[in-house]
């Protein structure tokens, strides 16, 4: 049974066989295969979601399945039952889980004790969904039509600045090193990259660079990427945390201190004058609608890599 829960749970070589995918998807929306026909999948979410909710919601239906939402007051999961159980009772029903929450142990919870495919929509570790979407955004860009998108990142650097211990920077870590890039973290003191990424990157290269310095992480950066700085559930950290993190909001100057045509991307939702400034928002390389828009795309491919092929 293949689960997609964190970025390493494709090779290289699937995940190239993910973009591949993803772009042919795109070209031919509403004119390609079916391979979740007659399936229903869970989409079970934690957390609030806009972009991977719809996304999947309607990839889901243009892969010719039957999408299943389920908020936490919804299920019984919200009043107690295991995440065990859950997983035994929805693989009776239905052929996949997507979810969002806040655990990472949870997901493997799910993936252990149920017997259909269970895709990470993003928990407190890791949000793979995100960052293959991303990297392929700049894939498309840099290969073009019919280059090869895999090979198009190899030695690309990515810049992470903000909240450098989170789900997004944790996953750029583990994404760059599969997909052949270099990253760069750039966040406060106390911030730094947990030992547990740590442990977990070293199965792909391990390679990651963290500084306090902003201007020294976006140097050379073909990717400068930031991220809101207090993530669901820390929103009582908000006001200590923007004091922590203002010296690493995207600003014009610091766009301007990496590669002359690096792209600007966020996950969104963003906070325009905290992590990231309007004017960076309305800089014709900032690409974060393509970033949202290929949510679909990608996710898309990533469903029909878990789907077992039909004889
Ligand atoms: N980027 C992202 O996952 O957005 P949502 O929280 O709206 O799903
Ligand atoms: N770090 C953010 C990402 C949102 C897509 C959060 O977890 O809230």
């Amino acid at each position: 049974m293949k689960h997609f829960l964190k970025e390493t749970d494709f090779t290289r070589a699937e995940a190239a066989e993910v973009f591949a995918l993803a772009r042919r998807y795109k070209r031919e929306r509403g004119r390609h295969e079916k391979p979740l026909a007659g399936q229903t999948w869970a989409m079970i979410f934690a957390k609030s979601s806009t972009r991977t909710r719809v996304s999947f919601d309607v990839g889901i239906h243009e892969l010719g399945g039957h999408p299943l939402f389920l908020g936490m007051n919804d299920i019984q999961l919200g009043r107690g039952e295991t995440i065990g159980d859950t997983a035994q009772v929805l693989s009776r029903f239905v052929h996949g889980i997507v979810i969002r929450t806040f655990k990472q142990s949870d997901l493997d919870g799910l993936a252990a004790h149920g017997r259909v495919p269970v895709v990470n929509a993003l928990t407190d570790f890791l949000h793979p969904c995100q960052i293959y979407t991303d990297a392929f955004t700049a894939a498309e860009r840099w290969a073009g039509p019919t280059g090869d998108l895999m090979a198009s990142l190899e030695g690309r650097k990515v810049a992470f600045l903000g909240d450098t211990c989170f789900n997004m920077a944790n996953s750029w870590i583990l994404g760059a090193n599969l997909f052949g890039m270099t990253v760069a973290l750039g966040g406060p003191p106390g911030f730094e990259p947990s030992p547990e990424i740590r442990g977990l990157a070293a199965k792909t290269g391990g390679r990651f660079h963290y500084t306090a310095d902003p201007f020294e992480a976006v140097a050379g950066a073909d990717i400068v990427y930031t991220d809101v700085w207090a993530s669901m559930g820390q929103e009582g950290e908000t006001e200590a945390r923007a004091r922590r993190m203002m010296p690493y909001q995207v600003t014009k100057k610091l766009f301007a201190a990496a590669k002359p045509d690096a792209l600007f991307m966020h996950c969104l939702p963003a906070h325009a004058g905290e992590e990231v400034a309007q004017e960076v928002l309305d800089h014709p390389r900032c690409v974060i609608f393509d970033e949202a828009e290929n949510r679909l795309h990608v996710q898309k491919a990533i469903l029909a890599k878990l789907v077992p092929a039909r004889v």
